[in-house]
Order: structure tokens, then sequence, then C-alpha cells
């Protein structure tokens, strides 16, 4: 997908896997940028870390406490968390004023709540485990609570690894939208549930090539050129088994 985007635009960049383990983090993104790196997407489990290794975390870094692009530059490392705005982008309508359930309470329910919050929604959380729902909702000022909602938001893996939707609260519902993190080949689950229910269907590649474009811009300062990178992700997801 970046790579793509980085041809399309004529840039002689390049993206590239890096696969850490935890303990060797820290000390792996410190080298990069001697090593001609501009910047880093982070994903599981490193999130954490690389927020608090930044020296400017933005502020959605700071209150998500998590970062999934560091950007490299006159000796700082500067944080952003283009998960959050990415899923407003992938959502692709406003949401101020209107009720939006997210299911999960995890590192990606985290950014889904602030930035459903940020846009204005009135934001519920639900989780299998009730404690963490309970406790993500009270340090992001949100409702613990499930029930009617005109969006619905699917953070939890519920489908990643062929779980079906029985252990979801989603009997009497019947939103207008469902954003469906969960990617793949084939349909996921709850993105089933809700097409089934005429509710329009955001997917989980949507949410992934919109944070992507975020990131693309902070780091060239260009605009994103989303469709190649949508269409080079796709192909890429087709391939994976
Ligand atoms: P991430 O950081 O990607 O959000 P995570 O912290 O492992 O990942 O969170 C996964 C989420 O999926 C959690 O909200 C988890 O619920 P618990 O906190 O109760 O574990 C949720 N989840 C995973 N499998 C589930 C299932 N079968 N039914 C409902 N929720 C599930």
């Amino acid at each position: 997908m970046m790579n793509a985007a980085f041809a399309e635009l004529g840039l002689d960049w390049r993206y590239l896997n890096l696969p850490l383990p935890p303990e060797r983090f820290t000390e792996t993104v410190l080298a990069l940028p001697a090593s001609g790196y501009r910047g880093v997407n982070v994903t599981i489990p490193h999130k954490v870390a690389a927020y608090e290794l930044a020296d400017e975390p933005s502020d959605a870094v700071h209150e998500i406490r998590a970062a999934n692009t560091l950007t490299f530059a006159d000796g700082v490392i500067r944080a952003d968390n283009t998960d959050a705005g990415g899923l407003l982008d992938a959502l692709g309508e406003p949401v101020a004023g209107r009720d939006v359930l997210v299911l999960g309470a995890g590192g990606a329910a985290r950014g889904a709540v602030w930035a459903l919050r940020e846009a204005g929604a009135e934001v519920s959380v639900w989780n299998r485990t009730a404690e963490r729902a309970a406790a993500l909702a009270e340090e992001l000022g949100v409702r613990a609570a499930s029930g009617p909602a005109d969006v619905l938001v699917n953070t939890t893996s519920v489908g990643l690894h062929g779980e079906g939707i029985e252990s979801l609260p989603l009997a009497g519902l019947e939103p207008a939208v469902v954003v469906d993190m969960v990617y793949g080949a084939g349909v996921p689950p709850i993105a089933r549930w809700a097409a089934e229910r005429g509710a329009r269907v955001v997917d989980g590649l949507e949410v992934l090539v919109r944070q992507g474009a975020r990131s693309f811009t902070i780091w060239t300062g260009r605009a994103a050129p989303v469709d190649t990178m949508r269409a080079a992700a796709a192909v890429q997801i087709a391939r994976t088994p």
C-alpha cells in the first residue's frame, strides 16, 4: 500500500517490514533516523512503547497513550495516532450528536472512542470483560453500556479467527452504519450481519487504508493517493492466507 503510493507520486522512498521483539523496540527505533529512515508505522504490540519514547506526542497520542506513527525530523521523534483520524475518514460522515456504540476495550477501542468523542458523538462502550469497558469509559469520559445506536464500531477481534457473533450484544440493534475493523479475505461475520440488516458497512480495509493515508501525508507532506493505496492493499490481502 505505501510502496504503491510512493511509486504513484514518483517518490524514491521504500516502506519495509521490520519485525521486532518488544525488548529490542526502543534501541532499534532510536537507531533508525541515522540509517535514513524518515519515520515508521508501529503496530501491535509496540504502540504504547512508541508513545513512551516519543519526544513530541500529538494531543491524540497523549490522551490515547498509544502511537502508530513516528516521524523523525531534526533529532526529534514526533508521535501521531492516525488510527483515530483514519477511523473518522473511513466512516466518511459526521457523527456529532449521534449515538455510537463501540464494541471492545483494547487498544483499537481506545483510539476509536477518543476519535468519536472528539468528533462530538455520544459514545458508549461495551466489552466482553465488563471491567475493561468500565475503566476505558471512565478514563475517556464516555458511557459503559450497550444498546441501540446509529453507528456501531467493532474493535473486537471477533471474526478474525472464525469466531461467531454470539458473544456480542447485537440482538435488537439496527444501526445505520457499521464499521468492522476486522479485515481479511472474505466478509467477516459482523460485516455480514450488518449488510443483512441493510446497514452501510465500512470494512477494516478502509480503516487500514485511511490511517495509512494520514501517515503518508505526515511523512511526505503530500496528499495520499487513496485509491491506489486501497487497490494495492486489497490485492495484498487477497493473497494473504
Ligand atoms: P486490540 O489492542 O487490537 O484492541 P486486544 O487488547 O487483544 O486487542 O482486544 C481485543 C478485544 O476483542 C477485547 O475487547 C476482547 O474482549 P476481552 O477484553 O473480554 O478479552 C475482544 N474479544 C476477543 N474475542 C472476543 C469474543 N469471542 N467475544 C467478544 N469479545 C472478544
